[in-house]
């Protein structure tokens, strides 16, 4: 037996991965003293202008300076970034450098922003050379980074612990990421208590992207059914795995117990936002090493091809289907798709989410009825229409998805255009 495994035809090898964690409330008050540790004098600090007025970043600035770290905030970062504001961010960095760190203080726009930053100003290129195939060239970064802090302030992406970024390609009105394992931060800072002035819309839609976080990663393809790989052919994403399961399933457990109160009561219930955050850095634990498919695959399509739709709750300035909303509005249809591929897993998940719902008696049923239940209560829109897409538009979503190619090669099931275009249909009114 030994001796032979380079012949082996079949996969056995799974990987997992996430950087280490400092979690609980107050936890963002040592931001200073750990980047000290990293040696940094002068840092860059990532922000949003809307995370910005609320103080958050410039916390963490007065507590880097106690600790000799002088900081500089850029609070130019767009929500649900792209090439575009991608390539400002890398030029404020790049003129105002050279950094020894960086601290990305958001939700996924900023954390992903700062993503970007330390590859383009550690790596020679440009953002395509980097970017996911097909749309870019998916070459591996060769340097090494700069330390990065990632401080979530939303509850949802769990981007502080995975290795990609994700980004709105204007020309091809396309989402698409770069993944490398060089992307994922040096340290996740977690603190519940940034997250009490989140709007319900956010916290609803942000919630959705956990959810669908823990669902596609725990139903995606098993890392054991793929051909097998060479190390230098191993990707970030490996398919479901026993590690990655235990998370999405603990995920679940907190999603059960709190979403629904941090959605309706989050400014005074610190237990529910505390839950809600351990669920996303959970998840993305996760999905982060099994990857995800088919809603995540529409997301992008649904947000890149967007037209006059703007969400209460989030800046108003342009149209924009926030990436929770989008990566939800497909799942109740597309894990009606698939549930054959492995039903128990589907039954428990649903379990999981809703410990109290009664059996239906067509079980392919029970957790598309289990999300539509927490999509109504927490106020997302219902299905692709309510953003503004009609029968005329599925034919121009579906090539969107196709290119997605890394997504849906982790979906359980094989899925084409035709697959596609009927979950899209059918996604277009949910209840
Ligand atoms: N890298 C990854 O692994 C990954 C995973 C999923 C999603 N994403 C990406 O992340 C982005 C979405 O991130 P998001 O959902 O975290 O939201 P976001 O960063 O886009 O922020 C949404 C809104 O919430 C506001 N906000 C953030 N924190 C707040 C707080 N504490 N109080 C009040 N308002 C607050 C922001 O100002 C903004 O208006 C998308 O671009 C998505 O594609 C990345
Ligand atoms: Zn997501």
């Amino acid at each position: 037996m030994y001796g032979n495994n380079a012949d082996l035809t079949e996969e056995t090898i799974f990987t997992w991965g996430a950087p280490p964690l400092k979690f609980g409330a107050g936890a963002s008050d040592e931001i200073g003293f750990e980047m000290s540790q990293y040696g940094a004098e002068r840092v860059l600090v990532l922000t949003d202008p809307g995370v910005a007025a609320l103080g958050i970043p410039q916390r963490i600035v007065d507590n880097l300076k106690r600790y000799g770290v002088t900081a500089t905030v850029f609070d130019g970062v767009h929500i649900e970034p792209s090439d575009a504001s991608f390539a400002a961010a890398v030029e404020y960095a790049a003129a105002h450098g050279p950094w020894d760190g960086f601290v990305a203080v958001g939700g996924g726009s900023a954390i992903d922003t700062a993503k970007a930053v330390n590859l383009l100003t550690t790596s020679p290129g440009e953002l395509m050379d980097y970017v996911n195939k097909p749309i870019g060239l998916a070459k591996a970064p060769p340097g090494q980074f700069k330390p990065l802090i990632a401080v979530p302030t939303t509850a949802g992406t769990g981007a502080e612990s995975t290795a990609m970024c994700v980004l709105d390609v204007l020309s091809m009105k396309v989402k698409t990421g770069i993944s490398h394992w060089r992307l994922r931060p040096t340290l996740a800072v977690v603190d519940p208590l940034l997250t009490m002035s989140l709007p319900p819309e956010v916290t609803a839609s942000a919630g959705m992207d956990i959810v669908c976080h823990a669902l596609e990663s725990y139903t995606a393809k098993w890392y054991a059914a793929s051909d097998r790989r060479k190390p230098e052919e191993r990707v970030t994403y490996c398919g479901s795995n026993p590690v990655s399961d235990l998370w999405c399933e603990r995920a679940m457990d907190l999603i059960a117990k709190s979403f629904r109160r941090a959605v309706h009561h989050g400014a005074e219930d610190l237990q529910a936002r505390t839950d809600m955050i351990m669920a996303a850095t959970f998840a993305g634990m996760g999905f982060g090493n099994a990857g995800v498919h088919i809603p995540h695959a529409n997301g992008y399509p649904i947000a890149g091809m967007v037209k006059d739709y703007r969400p209460s709750g989030y800046p108003q300035d342009e149209p924009m289907v926030p990436h929770g909303q989008a990566v939800s509005l497909t799942a109740p249809e597309a894990f009606r798709f698939s549930f054959p591929s492995a039903p128990e897993r589907h039954l428990r998940a649903a379990e999981l989410l809703a410990p109290d719902k009664e059996q239906l008696s067509d079980p392919a049923e029970q957790l598309p009825q289990v999300l539509i239940d927490l999509m109504r209560d927490i106020g997302i829109p219902n299905g692709i229409g309510a953003v503004g897409y009609d029968e005329s538009d599925v034919p121009k979503l579906v090539p969107g998805t196709m290119k997605q190619q890394r997504l849906l090669s982790t979906c359980p099931r094989p899925v084409g255009e035709e697959e596609i275009t009927r979950i899209l249909r059918n996604s277009i009114q949910n209840w």
